[in-house]
């Protein structure tokens, strides 16, 4: 792989249509996010529809912002997991990018991308992350543990059976009449709350890795149903610190079990600050260092992809294998062509 190698990543797998362009697997030179949180908010929360149209209709512009007249080696896509339509509006505009650049298209996972977004630095990548160690993504999509052993090594500990821990946060900020997305909103009104005023459950599930928030958001819409009068920063501080306490209950057993010496946590939850500061202080305690994603890049974004596939690129090498980096061109596909 040579030194400068230009990599334009896409991202669209669920309300964000991003684009970046990372220069030698160091440079982040450009990030374009165009957030679709507008279209959903009236909902609270993402409609797959309406984020596949406005997919279609951004992504053409995001991508000529990020790339500029610059020159191309690699066009890098999320390939999942996501929304079907997202999905297949990320794919098609990498193909179509691929094909006229002339240049290999890779696909990348977008939970991967989470986990190596915690490698950058403001826009440089840094090679924060060492390994083994136990990573938490952590988004509105998605709540994941993993061992990981190096890059392409993870196992996968566990998931949650429900709702993911930011969808929870958006459906108690919709029963408290916040507005989308609600982790912000909640964090923001826990800070004159009392985080002992109201003992929501903390669903361990001991016994296995997995995670389950549902029964926290119902143990909250119950306890609304049953106090005429409530004080809602009591409510939102109550139910973060329970939130908080479940993932870092789970996530430093896991690195305690698997006796690892380096957590790691992405993905839109990344960003509350009781999280952050309740992970680093516990960890510390077992001589564990954590290391979460700047909050520049915590939310869904295409940096994330583009570094993923430049490590996708870099193992390859390392150990000798190729990518299929093909593009999906069938030459015997029958057309009219009513050109000169
Ligand atoms: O990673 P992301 O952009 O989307 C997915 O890939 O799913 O994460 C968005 C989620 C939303 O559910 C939002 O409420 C949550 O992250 N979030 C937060 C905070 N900031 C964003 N949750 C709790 N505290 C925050 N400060
Ligand atoms: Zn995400």
């Amino acid at each position: 792989m040579k030194k400068d190698v230009l990599i334009l990543g896409i991202e669209s797998t669920c309300d964000e249509t991003s684009a970046a362009l990372l220069k030698g697997g160091r440079e982040l030179v450009t990030n374009v996010i165009y957030s679709q949180i507008e279209e959903h908010k009236k909902y609270h929360g993402v409609v797959p529809e309406l984020a596949s149209r406005a997919h279609a209709a951004k992504i053409a512009g995001v991508i000529a912002q990020a790339l500029g007249d610059s020159p191309l080696d690699y066009v890098a896509f999320a390939s999942g997991p996501g929304l079907p339509g997202g999905l297949v509006v990320g794919r098609v505009a990498a193909e179509t990018l691929a094909t006229l650049k002339q240049v290999p298209m890779i696909g990348v996972n977008h939970l991967e991308g989470h986990l190596f977004a915690c490698d950058f630095e403001g826009n440089e990548v840094k090679n924060r992350l060492q390994f083994p160690l136990i990573a938490l993504v952590v988004s509105g999509g998605h709540t994941e543990l993993w061992y990981v052993k190096g890059y392409g090594a993870y196992k996968v500990l566990g998931r949650t059976r429900d709702d993911a821990a930011g969808e929870a946060f958006d459906k108690v900020a919709k029963l408290l009449g916040l507005p989308y997305p609600g982790g912000p909103q909640v964090s923001k009104q826990a800070l004159a709350g009392r985080r002992d005023a109201i003992n929501f459950p903390r669903p361990l599930m001991p016994g296995t890795w997995e995670f389950s928030f549902s029964g926290i958001k119902t143990a909250v819409s119950y306890y609304l149903r049953d106090h005429k009068q409530f004080d809602i920063a009591d409510v939102c501080a109550s139910f973060e610190q329970a939130m908080v306490d479940t993932l870092t209950t789970k996530t430093l057993d896991a690195a305690v079990r698997y006796k690892v010496k380096h957590i790691a946590v992405g993905g839109g939850v990344a960003a509350n600050t009781l999280l952050r500061e309740r992970m680093q202080t516990l960890a510390a305690q077992r001589g564990i260092e954590t290391h979460f994603v700047d909050r520049k890049l915590s939310s869904d974004n295409a940096a994330m992809i583009a570094l993923a596939a430049y490590k996708k690129l870099e193992y390859a090498e390392r150990t000798g294998q190729t990518i299929k980096a093909n593009v999906n061109i069938d030459p015997n596909m029958k057309v009219k062509n009513w050109g000169k």
